[in-house]
C-alpha cells in the first residue's frame, strides 16, 4: 500500500511538473525593434535581388530598349498610341500588345512586327533602323521566361550570408512581414512568430524555410515571395543552429 501511494505521489508529481513545464514556454513577444527604411528588408522587385545572367529583366532590360526604339514622337506612347498599342509600361504592354506572352513568334505581335521583312509593316518603321539580332533575342528571351514584370539590383554585389543577425535581420524582417497575422492576437493557421524561442522552433524544425520558399501558397501568405537573398539569409541563420544573435 504504502509503494502504491508513493508511485502515485510519484506520477502526480511528474504530470504537475510536466503541467509546470509547459507554462514555461515563453510567449512574451521580443520588443519591437525599429526598422530602418533604408536597410535590408527590399520591398520592390529588384532591389534586393542580384541579376542572374541567364534572366532577361523587364525593368533593366525590356522596357528601355521599347522606350528607345518604339515610344518617339508619333510612335507608341501614350498620347500617339497606332494601333492602340503603347509600349511605355509594363500594364500598357501588356493589355495593348496581341498575344505578348505567346512564345509561338509567329503569333506574337511584338516579335512579329519587329521581325517583319515587308518595310511597309516592319517595326521599327524605316527610316529607324531595326532592331539588331541580340536586341529580338533579349525581348523572346523575356517572353520565353514568363513575360514577367521583373528586375534586378545591376550594383547588388552578392548575397552576404556569413554572421546573420537575429536582432539585426531575422527579427526586423518577421516583425514586418509575419507578425500581422502571426501574433498571439491573430494566430492565423495555429501559428505565433512574435518572439525568438517562437522563431527559433520553427527554423529548427524547417517549417520557417519552407514556409517562405514553397512554390504555392508560400509565406507570406498572398504577398509577393521574399527575394532570394533573404531567403539566403533566413536559410544561413537557420543552418548556423537559429543563434539569438
Ligand atoms: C496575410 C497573412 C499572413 C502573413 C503576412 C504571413 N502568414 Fe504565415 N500563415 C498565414 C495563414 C493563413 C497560414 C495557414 C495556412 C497555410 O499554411 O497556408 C499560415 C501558415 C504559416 C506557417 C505554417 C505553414 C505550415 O503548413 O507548416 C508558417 C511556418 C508561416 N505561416 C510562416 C510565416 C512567415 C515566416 C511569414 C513572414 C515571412 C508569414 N507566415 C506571413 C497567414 C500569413
Amino acid at each position: 500500500m504504502r509503494i502504491f501511494s508513493g508511485l502515485c505521489c510519484l506520477l502526480f508529481l511528474m504530470v504537475f511538473l510536466a503541467c509546470k513545464h509547459d507554462s514555461f514556454v515563453d510567449t512574451t513577444p521580443d520588443p519591437p525593434v525599429v526598422i530602418d527604411p533604408n536597410d535590408t528588408i527590399p520591398s520592390n522587385p529588384g532591389q534586393g535581388v542580384p541579376c542572374d545572367p541567364d534572366s532577361v529583366y523587364f525593368r533593366n532590360t525590356v522596357l528601355p530598349l521599347l522606350v528607345a526604339n518604339c515610344s518617339q514622337s508619333g510612335c507608341h506612347n501614350s498620347v500617339d498610341r497606332p494601333d492602340g498599342v503603347v509600349l511605355t509600361s509594363y500594364p500598357d504592354i501588356m493589355n495593348t500588345v496581341e498575344h505578348i506572352t505567346d512564345t509561338d513568334w509567329s503569333e506574337n505581335k511584338l516579335i512579329r512586327a519587329i521581325t517583319e521583312t515587308d518595310p511597309e509593316e516592319i517595326m521599327p518603321q524605316p527610316p529607324n533602323p531595326p532592331l539588331s539580332v541580340e536586341q529580338i533575342n533579349l525581348l523572346k528571351t523575356w517572353i520565353s521566361q514568363g513575360a514577367r514584370d521583373n528586375g534586378c539590383n545591376e550594383s547588388y554585389a552578392g548575397c552576404e550570408t556569413a554572421g546573420i543577425s537575429y536582432v539585426g535581420f531575422i527579427q526586423p524582417l518577421v516583425q514586418a512581414k509575419c507578425q500581422g497575422c502571426h501574433s498571439a492576437a491573430s494566430a492565423q493557421g495555429g501559428i505565433v512568430l512574435a518572439n525568438y524561442d517562437q522563431v527559433k522552433t520553427l527554423g529548427l524544425n524547417g517549417k520557417l524555410y519552407a514556409a517562405v520558399t514553397r512554390t504555392t501558397n508560400w509565406m507570406p501568405n498572398g504577398g509577393p515571395k521574399l527575394d532570394p537573398c533573404s531567403l539566403d539569409k533566413i536559410k544561413a541563420w537557420v543552418d548556423a543552429g537559429a543563434p539569438q544573435n
